[in-house]
């Protein structure tokens, strides 16, 4: 059974949805604990759902470093076998992700390498472009750069806002993310090797 830690800002509808799919007694994964850079609201899934929790505060820490080593400490308690960044809006600084990899993954709202970093609903839009998308991809170092798992298109639409069109974006970044952590269960999707630039791996990997 594939240990999965997720890591939420806001909502956590997606969070939802990988929740809803993993209480399937036939999904192969299970999710073993939420963490969050802040008292987000999704954090209530996790209540419900009887599964430990723990709040990173960002404000708290002097660099993305430091927040970055608690982070770290804290998913090391848990020691599971993938994180995902389920509308996470952060940066992982560089030795947390060294310490991951490749077994961290990430939902963007937009047909990656279009409109990365943390506005890619919007910056879809602004850029009038016609379609968009929803995209699962490996974390490296760099913003929503890694490799590609997952992807698929979504219309844009006369009309559209940032919110209607993320919202028409979320139901498919649900499906994309939900099979994706069944293929890594699996076995039949590999996340790669680890990158070569990335340091040794630590100890508490996978
Ligand atoms: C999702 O659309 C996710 O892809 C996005 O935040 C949303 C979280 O929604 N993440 C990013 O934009 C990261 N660059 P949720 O809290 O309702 O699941």
């Amino acid at each position: 059974m594939l240990t999965v830690a997720v890591l939420i800002s806001g909502t956590g509808s997606n969070l939802r949805a990988l929740l809803d799919a993993a209480a399937d007694p036939g999904f192969p994964a299970r999710i073993i604990v939420i963490g969050a850079d802040r008292e987000a609201d999704g954090l209530a899934h996790a209540e419900a759902f009887g599964i430990p929790s723990f709040v990173v505060p960002w404000e708290a820490f002097e660099s993305r470093e430091a927040w970055g080593a608690e982070l770290d400490a804290q998913l090391k308690v848990w020691r599971p076998d993938l994180i995902v960044l389920s509308g996470l809006m952060r940066l992982l600084p560089r030795d947390v992700v060294a310490a991951w990899a490749p077994n961290i993954i990430n939902t963007h709202p937009a047909f990656l390498p279009e409109f990365p970093g943390a506005h890619g609903v919007r910056d879809a839009l602004a850029a009038g472009a016609s379609e968009t998308g929803a995209s699962v991809i490996v974390v490296d170092d760099g913003v929503d750069s890694g490799p590609i798992l997952a992807q698929e298109r979504v219309p844009v639409q006369q009309g559209d806002t940032e919110s209607s069109l993320h919202e028409r974006i979320k139901p498919v970044e649900r499906r994309l993310l939900i099979d994706v952590v069944r293929r890594i269960a699996e076995g039949s999707l590999e996340l790669g090797a680890r990158p070569h630039d990335l340091g040794s791996p630590s100890a508490a990997g996978r």
